[in-house]
């Protein structure tokens, strides 16, 4: 799978563990994120990891700050991007199964590795349901973005 990661300077270093569990695992990853020892601003960052989304060169998207709330509230603000900011797998998987969510958020000063990396892989490893009742949820949200005219 094509997956896009960015961050932002809360810790560089978890973006990059991130990157190397998902290379190890087999996916193609597009680093757009801070390195260690400068400072991103997570609107920025959430804007590129976005763009690749909605472009399809990324079939998901991860994104990591301190809490990972400041990256879901600029990655919604995108047409088409549905982001969740989970802390514990469970939400992680249903997001993927119920809300087609593409995008990933999480806080590195919210989780430690070990779930950070569950979280990582309990979405990556969840195809969404296609069932009737979520189909037209989304559509909900969708007809939100439409009316509205969404973000970019
Ligand atoms: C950066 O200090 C911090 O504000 C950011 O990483 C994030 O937590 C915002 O939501």
């Amino acid at each position: 799978m094509k997956i896009a990661i960015g961050n932002d300077h809360a810790d560089p270093t978890m973006k990059i563990k991130v990157k190397e569990h998902l290379e190890a695992l087999g996916h193609e990853v597009t680093d757009t994120g801070c390195g260690v020892g400068e400072k991103c601003d997570y609107p920025a960052a959430a804007g590129r990891v976005c763009k690749l989304v909605q472009s399809g060169e990324a079939q998901l998207g991860i994104l990591i700050c301190g809490t990972g709330v400041g990256m879901s509230l600029a990655a919604n603000k995108y047409k088409g991007i549905r982001a969740a900011c989970c802390s514990e797998p469970f939400s992680a998987r249903l997001t993927r199964e119920h809300n087609d969510a593409n995008i990933l958020c999480f806080g590195t000063r919210v989780v430690g590795e070990g779930t950070a990396m569950d979280l990582v892989d309990a979405f990556v490893n969840t195809e969404y349901s296609h069932e009737e009742r979520h189909e037209r949820r989304i559509a909900m949200i969708k007809a939100v973005e439409d009316e509205w005219g969404g973000g970019q």
